[in-house]
């Protein structure tokens, strides 16, 4: 049930927090994620699990057992005075509930994407955090991968000219996602965009700010009688949307308006497609960034390596190479003379060359998730240590994922 922010009051001053004693963990849902997080979080300097908690019994003792903690109730675990920090690591459509609960019982909170399923229930959490001098963040871990940070530097050094638009294209594996799994029921997980854009909306908001959703359509699979529990019924199983930024590179931003005919939209377009349709081993996602002298793509959806691809003088290869990890750059052409001039969107530039370059981070796509799984958390738990501390994620920016998930939702279903 959403309650309304105005029914929470005006923030108080911060509580004290506790700055050196250990931060007592209890976990709420020991399903798959869970137990990959929680072994992360283990290993941070100063942290013990206390608890965990689930419906399913079976499945607290398991989680307990491996990380040698106690087993509670879930309604005993949001409110037990022993838990520091509750994770909640439920399906979708629990969070706001677990989440308020605990805040209320004087909780910092880490939810699992997304924050809620609803942008009032976002909202109201992120309030209530902040009255109550908590944290209530969703584990959106994707800005916290050194390769999020150097697309960043990339897109604000300009040395490849102004972002003209971007594309992710996830073709996720449904493997594991058997007819009955709550993936595909869209009352407990809110639908795709809901579930698992959230983590894409807010990379992308990392590099380029607030958007807006302007386009959204989504495709159901037919309904498969004869394949067990919940086969029978149709399933959302793509959705993609196109979302507008503001302009990047300092050329846009001081666009003559006597230029252009005034009524088309300055700023970024970016496509998002996520589709959960594919076997395992055929799982792939790609994103492009296309720039006015050439494209940067990433690999994989907790991108562990990528590939750039520009029209570049020599300074400016040396300048971008040194943004990006473990950088290995292959000159593919070479210009001379009137060659090295190039034009594109009425602008003339020097090149030297076509390059390419590669970059890693040097770890695989398991490896690369543990550590922003535990970055994240350590980053957080340093905030609640000392809140001078500057967070790279807040809660303001947990509920923009769920407000432009629940915009591409709204326009994706009206659509048809
Ligand atoms: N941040 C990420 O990269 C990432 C990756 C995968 C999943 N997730 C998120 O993690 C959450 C869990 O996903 P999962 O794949 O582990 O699901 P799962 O189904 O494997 O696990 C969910 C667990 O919660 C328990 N549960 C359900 N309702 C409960 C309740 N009311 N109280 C206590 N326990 C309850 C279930 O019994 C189960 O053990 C989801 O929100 C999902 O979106 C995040």
């Amino acid at each position: 049930m959403s309650a309304s922010v105005d029914a929470i009051a005006a923030p108080e001053p911060r509580a004290a927090v506790r700055t050196t004693a250990t931060i007592r963990v209890g976990l709420v849902g020991c399903g798959a994620f869970a137990r990959f997080s929680m072994a992360r979080y283990r290993a941070l300097p100063g942290v013990t699990i206390q608890a965990v908690a689930d419906i399913d019994p079976a499945a607290a003792q398991r989680a307990a057992a491996e990380l040698e903690a106690g087993v509670l109730a879930p309604e005993a675990l949001l409110v037990a005075p022993d838990i520091d920090l509750v994770y909640i690591a439920t399906p979708p459509a629990t969070h706001f509930h677990q989440a308020r609960l605990a805040i209320e019982a004087g909780k910092h909170v880490l939810v699992e994407k997304p924050l809620a399923t609803t942008v009032a229930d976002a909202e109201t959490l992120a309030v209530l955090a902040e009255r109550e001098g908590r944290c209530c963040v969703a584990n959106l871990v994707e800005r916290y991968n050194p390769l999020a940070d150097a697309v960043r530097d990339v897109i604000r050094s300009n040395l490849l000219g102004d972002l003209v638009h971007g594309l992710f294209v996830n073709d996720a594996a449904d493997e594991g996602l058997g007819p009955g799994h709550w993936f595909w029921n869209r009352s407990v997980s809110g639908g795709i965009f809901v579930e698992h854009g959230v983590h894409f909306f807010d990379l992308v908001a990392s590099w380029l700010g607030h958007g807006e959703v302007v386009a959204a359509a989504r495709s159901v699979r037919p309904p498969r009688p004869g394949c067990g529990n919940g086969g029978p019924t149709a399933v959302e199983e793509q959705v993609m949307c196109t979302c507008r930024y503001a302009p990047s590179g300092a050329a846009s931003r001081t666009v003559d308006p006597a230029c252009g005919d005034g009524n088309g939209h300055a700023g970024v377009l970016f496509h998002f497609e996520h589709g959960f349709h594919q076997p395992s081993r055929m799982d792939r996602q790609e994103m492009r960034l296309v720039f006015e002298r050439g494209e940067l793509r990433l690999f994989d959806w907790v991108p562990t390596h990528g590939e750039l691809r520009a029209l570049l003088d020599d300074a400016a290869v040396a300048a971008t190479a040194d943004l990006l990890p473990a950088a290995s750059v292959r000159r593919v052409d070479r210009y001379e003379g009137d060659a090295r001039h190039v034009r594109g969107r009425f602008r003339g530039f020097d090149a030297s060359g076509l390059v390419e370059i590669t970059f890693t981070v040097g770890k695989d796509k398991l490896g690369i998730y543990g550590d922003v799984v535990r970055d994240l958390a350590a980053d957080q738990i340093a905030w609640i240590r000392d809140p001078a501390h500057r967070r790279r994620l807040t809660e303001a920016e947990s509920v923009a994922s769920v407000a432009m998930a629940c915009a591409a939702d709204r326009m994706a279903l009206a659509a048809g």
